[in-house]
């Protein structure tokens, strides 16, 4: 299938992992905001494993800021009016990381 085809299963896979991450990040910056004290606004106590959550906020934005490069540089790469084969495969890959999210999130490793 070629270029196209990887071109389009990354710009699929990273457009999931956008979704995703921006719930990521929406639930977070909530927590922040909810731990923050206004003594302490800029600091909280909270943690996630032994790691601040202000620190776990900043580690997820920057991967999420580098999944969208990725995802950006896949969708500059693809042809003009793709032919409807590659819009398929394209769906179809989303849909397929959207089940490994879900599957991730409710399977039996919980
Ligand atoms: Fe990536």
């Amino acid at each position: 299938m070629g270029a196209p085809a990887i071109l389009v299963c990354t710009k699929a896979v990273e457009s999931a992992v956008d979704r995703h991450m921006r719930e990521q990040i929406a639930f977070l910056r909530d927590r922040v905001a909810k731990t923050a004290t206004k003594a302490a606004p800029a600091s909280n106590s909270a943690h996630v494993r032994g790691v601040p959550l202000t620190d776990l906020l900043a580690t997820v934005e920057q991967i999420h800021r580098e999944e969208v490069e990725h995802r950006d540089a896949a969708a500059d790469g693809l042809p003009r009016g793709m032919p409807i084969w590659l819009r398929a495969l394209d769906r179809l890959i989303y849909f397929a990381t959207e089940v490994a999210i879900f599957a991730a999130y409710k399977g039996p490793m919980r």
